[in-house]
């Protein structure tokens, strides 16, 4: 197996490092508006300055660089490029800021995985009605399209839109993160039917326009967590946890791996439930055949992130309210035994990474993927002796090696959540995601690197687990001898 060209990186996005929210002419988005509400976040947090990567390009790059990395994903503010989101208002500076970024990571030899949309809308493009105004796909093409132009001569890797399922379901449908859109049983429906169409209108721009001479690649970015049934001999929680999936994740990715449409489970349960609650017409919007041919076949590779799993059990569940969540006519729970973290649901089940991997592989066909977050939230102000996240990486990519060498998962990069300490959106600095520690309390927000910065480094250099090291590492951190069990373990590296 050629594994020279695995991928290795760090991910992050605009709002939780830049800072610089209205810094040389950015316009607001909506997620500079809604943290300035006090009592959105916790304990007042902003991301008004952050981690200060906008004024902190050379820092940055150098940080990236001590640890080895091989890629840095990072999202574009749009309105810092187009402070009112439309292409009438150019903004050069940032334009220059990303340009600083590209170049100094491609001077470094790190490829840019560049995120075009992490969630933070200019404020403007939401006052004309977000996601679930139709005029943003045009919207959302023509910024691509300016940053294909711009920027396409050195990124080579691009990302439409990070977590599809969080900016509908979260955004629009339970309303917990901006715009806070409360309307569950429809509006999430038709903000995804929104996102696939703008996602796929600029896959084909940058098809029709940009690949020949700029020869990329193109994907959008979904959340999964891995589920397991709840009783696997049960095919009643075998089918649920299926239907779990393909509303969290088919819900994008059938259409655009498979057939350009929704998948059937989804279409059966909402346009069945839609009856049963008298309405003329299933919540679930319908592609006509133009647009399934349009959509269909709109990413090069499979991007996704997964931090946790969960347990999975079918239920009936109540007709109303109508509910994105109550049409799956799932519950949820989590094992008790499973490791917690600072976001409540995020427990460490490094098994079901593997078992993700090779469900993405069988109901996909095997496609080039590309794990594009994956770490955990530590509630501490200074996690620099971070033995915690150590043991959560090791096993999560000890795992995904496993996937990738004894599975036969086409496997081609994975990439940890986070580069540095960052605004992690409701819970603002509380907890921890970074392999860098940044002090927030200093104006400077100078960056310390954690022990697992020193870790993650050792596994990229390795281009994998280092068995001896490992061994030392957590018997120490165990205080314990478990050298036997390492080795039985089979950890995994690249030869
Ligand atoms: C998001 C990140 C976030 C992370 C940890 C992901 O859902 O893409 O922006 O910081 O989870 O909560």
């Amino acid at each position: 197996m050629n594994n020279n060209n695995f991928t290795w990186g760090v991910s992050s996005s605009a709002y939780q490092v830049e800072g610089g929210w209205d810094a040389d002419g950015k316009g607001p988005s909506i997620w500079d508006n809604f943290s300035h509400v006090p009592g959105n976040i916790k304990n007042g947090d902003t991301g008004d300055v952050a981690c200060d990567s906008y004024n902190k390009v050379e820092e940055d790059v150098y940080l990236l660089r001590a640890l080895g990395v091989k890629n840095y994903r990072f999202s574009l503010s749009w309105s810092r490029i187009f402070p009112s989101g439309r292409n009438n208002s150019i903004n050069s500076h940032g334009i220059d800021y990303y340009n600083r970024l590209i170049d100094g990571l491609v001077a470094n030899n790190i490829t840019p995985i560049v995120t075009l949309y992490h969630w933070d809308l200019p404020q403007a493009l939401q006052d004309i009605g977000g996601w679930e105004s139709s005029a943003l796909i045009d919207l959302f093409d023509s910024f691509a399209d300016f940053c294909f132009q711009t920027f396409g001569d050195r990124v080579k890797f691009w990302i439409t839109f990070n977590e599809p399922q969080v900016i509908a379901w979260a955004g629009y449908g339970a309303g917990t993160l901006p715009p806070n859109v409360n309307d569950p049983g429809s509006a999430p429906y038709r903000v995804a039917h929104i996102l696939l169409k703008a996602h796929a209108r600029v896959y084909h721009t940058y098809d029709d326009k940009y690949r020949a001479s700029q020869g990329g690649v193109i994907a959008l970015c979904p959340n999964i967590d891995w589920v397991e049934p709840k009783t696997p001999s049960d095919p009643r929680d075998i089918e649920a946890a299926d239907r779990y999936l393909q509303f969290l994740v088919g819900w994008f990715t059938h259409p655009i791996f498979k057939n350009g449409d929704y998948p059937e489970v989804m279409k059966w349960k909402v346009g069945n439930r839609s009856e049963l609650q008298n309405l003329p017409s299933s919540r679930l919007p319908v592609f006509t055949a133009e647009e399934r041919d349009y959509i269909r076949g709109t990413a090069d590779v499979f991007c996704f992130n997964s931090y946790t799993s969960k347990i999975v059990t079918h239920s009936t569940t109540r007709l109303r309210p109508f509910s994105y969540e109550y049409d799956q006519e799932v519950s949820t729970k989590v094992d008790s035994s499973w490791p917690s973290s600072a976001i409540t649901g995020h427990r460490a089940v490094a098994w079901g990474l593997r078992r993700l991997l090779n469900w993405i592989k069988e109901e996909y066909g095997n496609p080039p993927i590309y794990i594009i977050e994956n770490g955990v939230g530590i509630k501490t102000k200074s996690d620099v002796d971070d033995n915690t996240r150590i043991l959560y990486y090791k096993t999560y990519i000890d795992e995904a090696l496993k996937a990738y060498k004894l599975d036969g998962v086409n496997l081609r990069g994975y990439n940890a959540w986070s580069f540095m300490d960052s605004f992690e959106w409701l819970n603002g600095y509380d907890p921890r995601f970074g392999l860098h520690q940044v002090d927030f309390d200093n104006p400077n927000r100078p960056r310390t690197p954690k022990r697992s910065a020193v870790y993650y480094a050792e596994i990229i250099r390795n281009n994998g687990i280092p068995l001896a090291h490992l061994c030392v590492s957590i018997s120490a951190l165990l205080r314990t001898e478990i050298v036997f069990h390492c080795v039985l373990q089979g950890n995994m590296f690249f030869a």
